[in-house]
């Protein structure tokens, strides 16, 4: 259950070199690969000869090469060449509208007429040297919006996450969900606290004490179709917490791209831009490591609740007012859907 007219991120940037790299995004097996020009195309993973997968070949002058026979695909899906044969007349795979922007490879996996480039948001660190980002991608074997409710929904950390982001503060502070057109967003703010591990080493590397109260924010903001842009910070208490001037506190965007692979299965692309010490590489990998072993800790978990999910389908599930965001964001989605079957089945 996933809207396909909308962009969604397919790989990063790094991720594509000089071979093609096949990846299924919303049930729609894909290879990516780029031109000449290092322009980046998207084409079915299916090679219209005999249906060999397309991303088990290589890249030749910018063609697909198919890995059986040798047929070279352009990017917009048509048959270029092959040795010893006429291919030219072969009708042409499905292309799909594709763009590289701030680092990572979009896809739209829906109708490609209504693409359109200005859907991508522009994410706050980008081109901005006060900002700094890194991140990683991880497979998860679940439905996508289980990661939606775990992001808009931070209690789990002081269970999930208890050596690293958790506290008991967080449990205790109640959080506020509010809707604004197609956005959600869970607010908690815990004020006067002692500062978590993660925090503690935010505040030294940014000559900061670490050792005092700290107000401490969590923002998560959901937008369509599936991101999950969380602010987080810690100001010395009493300073002003979220609105305290930069000096006295240390924040930044835990960044959620999440990309439907099926419906039991997501890619997650994850990171985190701060703005605090942004040419400190040092920081940028602990962080990085830091984020990856917590969110390795998420992983585990929601890959066992798909699991459970699937062997009891009708079970029916208790919803507790932590749950606000996600209930919030799962509604913008079915919404989305619903719009893109009514357009189907006026088109039909
Ligand atoms: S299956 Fe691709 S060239 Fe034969
Ligand atoms: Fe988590």
């Amino acid at each position: 259950m996933f809207p396909k007219n909308t962009w969604y991120v397919a790989a990063t940037s790094e991720e594509l070199t000089d071979k093609p790299l096949g990846r299924k995004i919303c049930n729609e097996p894909m290879v990516f690969f780029r031109n000449e020009n290092e322009q980046v195309a998207a084409l079915e993973d299916f090679c219209p000869h005999r249906g060999a997968p397309l991303s088990l070949g290589r890249i030749c002058a910018g063609k697909l090469v198919c890995g059986y026979h040798g047929l070279e695909m352009g990017c917009d899906g048509k048959t270029v060449a092959m040795p010893g044969q006429r291919v030219r007349g072969f009708p042409p795979i499905r292309s799909f509208p594709v763009r590289e922007l701030y680092g990572f490879i979009w896809v739209w996996p829906g109708d490609p007429l209504a693409a359109d480039e200005k859907l991508i948001a522009q994410p706050i660190w980008h081109d901005k040297p006060q900002w700094a980002y890194a991140g990683g991608m991880f497979h998860i074997a679940c439905d996508y919006r289980l990661m939606i409710d775990n992001l808009m929904d931070l209690t789990h950390e002081t269970y999930v996450h208890a050596d690293s982001i958790g506290q008991k503060e967080i449990d205790e502070a109640p959080c506020k969900t509010s809707v604004e057109g197609d956005h959600v967003a869970t607010a908690r703010f815990m004020n006067g606290i002692q500062a978590p591990p993660f925090w503690k080493m935010a505040l030294r590397g940014s000559e900061l004490a670490d050792h005092v109260l700290v107000d401490r924010w969590q923002i998560c903001r959901f937008s369509p179709p599936s991101q999950v842009m969380i602010e987080v910070g810690v100001a010395h208490a009493g300073q002003g917490g979220y609105d305290a001037p930069d000096e006295s506190k240390v924040y930044g965007v835990v960044v959620d791209y999440l990309t439907p692979e099926t419906d039991t299965s997501m890619w997650y692309f994850w990171g985190m831009a701060r703005k605090f010490k942004p040419n400190d590489a040092a920081m940028t990998d602990a962080i990085r490591n830091g984020q990856h072993k917590i969110f390795s800790e998420d992983l585990e978990m929601l890959e066992q609740q798909q699991r459970n999910l699937l062997r009891h389908p009708n079970r029916k599930l208790l919803m507790l007012n932590i749950d606000a965001g996600g209930v919030q964001a799962r509604k913008v989605i079915d919404r989305l859907i619903a719009q893109e079957q009514d357009v189907a089945n006026t088109l039909a």
